[in-house]
């Protein structure tokens, strides 16, 4: 990943950790209003609190994206997000325009189960198996070099919210689906469009071998690439026997990215800004159980004191690549630009955007 970009990792200065949370927020705001209309700060849902409060927008993968699309005029984007999410934004924004991290170390673990030398490997295999046949799809939790692989492929990327209409969208073009990184997606999504799962297959990277390839070579309609993400594979089955054993009211909602057995027996799953949504649109009184990462639950929690809302999890669940973006970091990167410098900028090579841009614009085109 790193080979594809020209980013330099640059480490917050020390006397930067030591300022008090007021201080913080003191210089936070004065960093913005300095940088005015040059800048705007994105943020996911499940970013902290204290970090949160300072985006300029908030949303979930595919909102956050449409907007870095339409943000023509703005100079600096500070991603309050992951590595991935930063560099969707930089793919979609014109090369004057300067994406910044504040903490290269925000990544995702499931991004990182994808490497692009093992797809292009994968891809042999899959070509001599089932020839002609294949279409990949990338969930945007995936590097800029695995986008531009679907890009050049013919294919495309999707998030949780948009997963259901792109492949459609790629079963119109292809007879099979090659879907990376995140095999629970894939599954989850194909399976609610009526594929049984005896006709997805896995492909296992370190074995560079096939899966649970139980049905003819004819039959098979989704080949799921052997990765997760390493917050919602916590949520299990016996999570939602417990809340529903306790209480039989609670009604329990899910992200997609958790496994199988965790959505099926779910109410209800579906993106973050889907869980948002049926949360705000639900009666006082409501009881919820929710299935995701854990600052967008307590938030939801505090933002909803006349719904009842917990974790469905007995232990925490963070995303701790998401949690490096503190404002510590924030407010670094934000100085950094009143004075005209930029620290961990996101930069996708030339080629890598063209082809991850390809496979982006699809998308965005699937209404
Ligand atoms: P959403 O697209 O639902 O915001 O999910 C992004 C993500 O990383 C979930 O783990
Ligand atoms: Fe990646 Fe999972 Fe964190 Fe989402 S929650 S950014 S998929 S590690």
């Amino acid at each position: 990943m790193i080979d594809m970009l020209t980013a330099v990792h640059q480490d917050l200065p020390e006397e930067y950790r030591t300022l008090s949370d007021q201080e913080l927020d003191r210089r936070i705001t004065e960093a913005k209003r300095r940088l005015g209309s040059d800048l705007v700060i994105l943020g996911h849902h499940y970013q902290r609190d204290d970090v949160i409060q300072f985006a300029d927008y908030r949303g979930d993968s595919l909102k956050l994206a449409k907007i870095a699309e339409k943000l023509h005029d703005v100079k600096y984007i500070v991603f309050s997000g992951v590595h991935f999410m930063a560099e969707t934004a930089d793919t979609l924004t014109t090369d004057e325009q300067i994406v910044v991290l504040p903490d290269m170390k925000a990544g995702c673990s499931m991004a990182d189960m994808a490497d692009i030398d093992e797809v292009e490997e994968a891809w042999e295999v899959i070509q001599e198996e089932f020839g002609d046949t294949v279409i990949p799809v990338t969930y945007v939790n995936s590097t800029a070099a695995i986008k531009a692989f679907v890009g050049r492929h013919g294919g495309t990327t999707c998030t949780s919210s948009n997963a259901e209409a792109v492949l459609k969208w790629a079963f119109e073009r292809k007879k099979r689906i090659l879907f990376l990184p995140d095999q629970h997606l894939g599954r989850n999504t194909a399976y609610k469009m009526g594929i049984p799962l005896e006709q997805m297959i896995i492909w296992a990277p370190t074995t560079g071998e096939f899966e649970d390839y139980h049905c003819d070579r004819e039959d098979v309609r989704m080949i799921l690439w052997k990765g997760h993400c390493s917050v919602h594979q916590k949520f299990l089955p016996e999570h939602v026997h417990r809340v529903r054993e306790r209480d039989p009211e609670m009604k329990v909602i899910v992200h997609p990215e958790c496994s199988f057995e965790v959505v099926q027996l779910a109410d209800d799953n579906g993106s973050t800004d889907y869980i948002i949504r049926t949360i705000e649109a639900a009666p006082p009184g409501s009881k919820w159980a929710i299935g995701t990462e854990v600052n967008l639950v307590q938030r939801l929690a505090q933002e909803h004191p006349e719904q009842k809302i917990m974790l469905l999890s007995t232990t925490m669940c963070p995303c701790l690549t998401m949690n490096r973006i503190d404002r510590p970091h924030l407010l670094w990167a934000l100085e950094n630009l009143v004075e005209g410098n930029v620290v961990n900028q996101i930069k996708v090579d030339p080629e890598t955007t063209h082809w991850s841009k390809v496979a982006l614009d699809r998308m965005l085109a699937i209404q």
